[in-house]
């Protein structure tokens, strides 16, 4: 390792014991979704609900990982649809697999996002299915189009309450690949006040961070990835990042 990575693995590390850095940005988090924040960014001209750290670590995982698929619930204006198909492209330029794809699920496609979702210059990189993502012939058209790719990312953010988030995993967890990593996001609602989430069927105690650890008591393949949070700070996705070890 270089001194550099020496140096930022060891900076990472120290980020555990800053209560100070910790508790400020644990009130960014709390005031920020007070405030709507992650409906404010668009990525190659798509809205995309996301924090801007949280595409930071999508990239390093997607660069890292070089998916030749990520399957990704919750589509919204397509954002991270697109977001995702431009990291593969990235990839593909570098050297990556060229024929990578992003699917991406919703119950809900509203016919102007699937337009713009289609008329963007990536499109050829982006599928998409409508319908709930847990019903069981939206989850076996999934399983047909993974089958046959060789390194699978999953990112999950579409309806955040327990049950769903759960049967989320049940269903699309099993298809990330060993060293890939299934993403669930806002799993931050379990530690924010109740009545950020009182107009939603979620909240603390039902939703996807309780849906993960209910997972993992029974999931060894994988692990809850702190590094990955502990570098952010600022992220949706708290004991979000799950790598699959084995
Ligand atoms: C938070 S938005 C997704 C944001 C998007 N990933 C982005 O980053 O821009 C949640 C989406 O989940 C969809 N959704 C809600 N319930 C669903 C279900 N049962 N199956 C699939 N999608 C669902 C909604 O229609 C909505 O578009």
């Amino acid at each position: 390792m270089s001194d550099f990575q020496q140096e930022v693995k060891e900076r990472i590390a120290s980020y555990e014991n800053d209560e100070s850095l910790k508790s400020d940005a644990a009130a960014f988090m709390r005031a920020s979704i007070a405030g709507r924040y992650s409906y404010n960014f668009s990525w190659l001209g798509r809205p995309i609900i996301q924090y801007p750290q949280d595409m930071v670590a999508m990239q390093e995982l997607i660069w890292s990982i070089q998916p030749d698929l990520i399957i990704e619930t919750g589509i919204a204006h397509g954002g991270s649809l697109i977001f995702s198909a431009s990291m593969l492209e990235l990839n593909a330029i570098c050297g990556g697999p060229g024929d990578a794809l992003v699917l991406g699920v919703d119950i809900d496609i509203r016919p102007h996002n699937r337009q713009a979702i289609e008329a963007h210059p990536l499109s050829r990189r982006i599928e998409m299915i409508q319908g709930s993502s847990v019903a069981s012939d939206v989850v076996d058209q999934v399983r047909a189009r993974a089958a046959g790719r060789r390194r699978i990312l999953v990112c999950l953010d579409s309806n955040h309450t327990h049950d769903h988030a759960l049967a989320e995993l049940e269903a699309y967890a099993p298809l990330v690949s060993v060293g890939s990593c299934c993403v669930v996001f806002d799993t931050i609602v379990e530690d924010l006040p109740g009545e950020l989430s009182s107009d939603r069927p979620w909240g603390p105690g039902n939703n996807p961070k309780t849906a993960v650890r209910e997972y993992l008591r029974s999931h060894p393949e994988f692990e809850v990835d702190r590094q990955i949070e502990r570098k952010l700070q600022i992220t949706v996705a708290p004991e979000g990042y799950l790598r699959r070890t084995r």
